[in-house]
């Protein structure tokens, strides 16, 4: 495998002011399982964080009474309880109200002035409060806003404001879309910006001015929120005093985010690091969306999904596991709790699990929990190539093609089990097929703990430490992807089932 250098990968910052559920789980869970694949192989860094300016944060904290900084500082805490819940570690989580952040968004702003692509001007024109974007009249649908997961009233705004020469950038967003078609993933969501791109772009009010709850620009006004919110990508790094060198290690990075937020990522946030001589993000993946039954979670529709109520009932690695394998990446899914319930039973305690069970209880009745000599065969073979192409299918964000992919390994293996038939063997005295035959359970498990790890990081180390290793399977793949690493006479140590079977709710 390829030597990588160093990766850096982020989510978006989520509002504040908004509730935590599945679908922002999702994301970060993504960015977790593919910057834990990518430190296997080398230096890598995420981030996540929250979105605390804007006029819908600032209406907020009116209505419940608070100052806007009483406010956010009384909700980040449930923003940072997401990830970890999840056992998503991130190496970051920046808040926009961050003292860092300001510094680094004013000093974006002076370079991109500096180098003549700010200009004052007066913006008259719609604005959406609910997703705090600017709205030309043509844009609108039956007088409200044209985003069709959104359809909210839009106010109208006259103000003086600065605004970012967008519209120059045009011919060089193109060029760039046409050279490097991977920058922006899948190709529904290329297609649709290269149409934004050909139908035009307008310059982009990036401060406001009837209300302060922002950062101060100086001169009066506050940065627009948007302008804001994308800057924590390399404020979180120390651009640009950059003081800890993580600018320098790991800008450019990609950017994990929802479809609905591709516009701001691949054409308004690389212009912006073109206007002050920054390289652009090196890739930006906009996944799908999580439904309930077909139908968008919102509160009114009393269908949101409280990630932290699956987390209960299952735990965090099966909701990982099942968030990842039920879909390609790119796609619309619709989730339920009885789906997650079956993928749990099949092939996380039937295939998975059962198969922990059965070869760790063949080899203590057989060889008293002894892992036998090497063997050198079929599953050898079949291993060799694997660890390159999971990990081709992470770095694409091909996460359920990679769990297929391994999956391929843990079915082969309950095969083996049930033609070789163990218990045979051991009957008939075939000591030497045996011992192949359980060398190669204990090693094609030790391949799929450290294989399977950043998807599941608890439930791989249960395996690990079942297998009798020490440790996590945290570990380089170019040192451990190596077959026979797994030494004869390690006394394995069977453990508790990984999952229990889960018993259907009672009626
Ligand atoms: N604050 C902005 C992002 C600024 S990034 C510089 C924002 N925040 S948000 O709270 O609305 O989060 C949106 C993101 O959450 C989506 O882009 C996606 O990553 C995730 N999801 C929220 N709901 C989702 C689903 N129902 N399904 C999948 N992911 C979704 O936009």
């Amino acid at each position: 495998m390829p030597d990588q250098r160093p990766f850096y990968v982020t989510t978006p910052i989520y509002y504040i002011s908004g509730t935590p559920h599945i679908g922002h789980a999702y994301t970060s869970i993504a960015a977790d399982v593919l910057v834990r694949t990518a430190r296997a192989h080398g230096p890598a860094r995420s981030l996540t964080g929250t979105d605390e300016h804007g006029q819908k944060v600032a209406a907020a904290a009116a209505a419940a009474g608070l100052t806007p900084h009483a406010y956010v500082d009384s909700l980040a805490p449930r923003w940072r309880a997401l990830a970890p819940a999840f056992d998503a570690r991130f190496d970051d989580f920046i808040r926009t109200t961050d003292p860092r952040h300001a510094r680094t968004s004013l000093a974006l702003f002076e370079r991109m002035r500096a180098n003549g692509d700010v200009y004052e001007g007066v913006y008259e024109g719609w604005y959406c409060t609910h997703d705090e974007t600017f709205w030309p009249e043509a844009k609108l649908v039956d007088g409200r806003c044209p985003n069709p997961e959104c359809r909210r009233s839009v106010e109208w705004l006259s103000e003086k404001n600065w605004f970012f020469r967008l519209s120059a950038y045009r011919d060089r967003l193109i060029a760039h879309f046409r050279a490097k078609p991977e920058f922006l993933r899948p190709q529904a969501r290329y297609n649709e910006m290269m149409a934004v791109l050909e139908g035009g772009l307008e310059d982009l009010s990036i401060s406001r001015s009837s209300f302060d709850w922002g950062i101060p620009l100086p001169g009066g006004g506050v940065i627009y929120v948007w302008y804001d919110a994308l800057i924590n990508y390399i404020s979180a790094l120390g651009w640009p005093d950059d003081p800890d060198g993580l600018y320098a290690t790991f800008w450019p990075g990609m950017h994990i985010i929802g479809k609905e937020i591709a516009r701001f990522h691949t054409l308004i946030w690389p212009a912006m690091l073109w206007s002050a001589g920054l390289p652009e993000p090196t890739r930006v993946f906009a996944h799908g969306w999580i439904t309930v039954e077909g139908e968008k979670m919102s509160k009114s529709l009393g269908n949101v999904i409280d990630p932290f109520a699956l987390i209960e009932e299952f735990g965090p690695d099966p909701v990982r596991y099942f968030l990842l394998r039920e879909a390609p990446f790119g796609s619309d899914f619709s989730i339920s709790v009885e789906k997650l319930r079956q993928r749990y039973n099949s092939d996380l305690g039937n295939d998975l699990g059962n198969l922990l069970r059965r070869s760790l209880a063949m080899l203590q009745k057989y060889r008293d929990g002894l892992v036998p000599q090497p063997s050198e065969g079929a599953l050898q073979e079949r291993l060799t190539d694997l660890p390159a192409l999971v990990n081709e299918h992470v770095m694409c964000l091909r996460f359920r093609e990679a769990l297929d992919e391994i999956w391929t390994v843990v079915t082969y293996l309950n095969r083996t089990i049930d033609e070789r038939k163990p218990w045979e063997l051991y009957k008939h005295n075939r000591a030497n097929e045996l011992d192949a035959l359980l060398y190669d359970l204990c090693e094609g498990l030790r391949w799929l703990s450290l294989l399977l790890f950043p998807y599941m990081p608890a439930k791989a180390t249960e395996m690990w430490q079942q297998l009798g290793l020490d440790g996590t399977p945290e570990r380089l793949w170019a040192d451990e992807l190596v077959w026979g690493r797994l030494a004869a006479g390690t006394q394995t140590n069977p453990g508790v089932a990984l999952f229990p079977r889960l018993e259907p709710p009672a009626p």
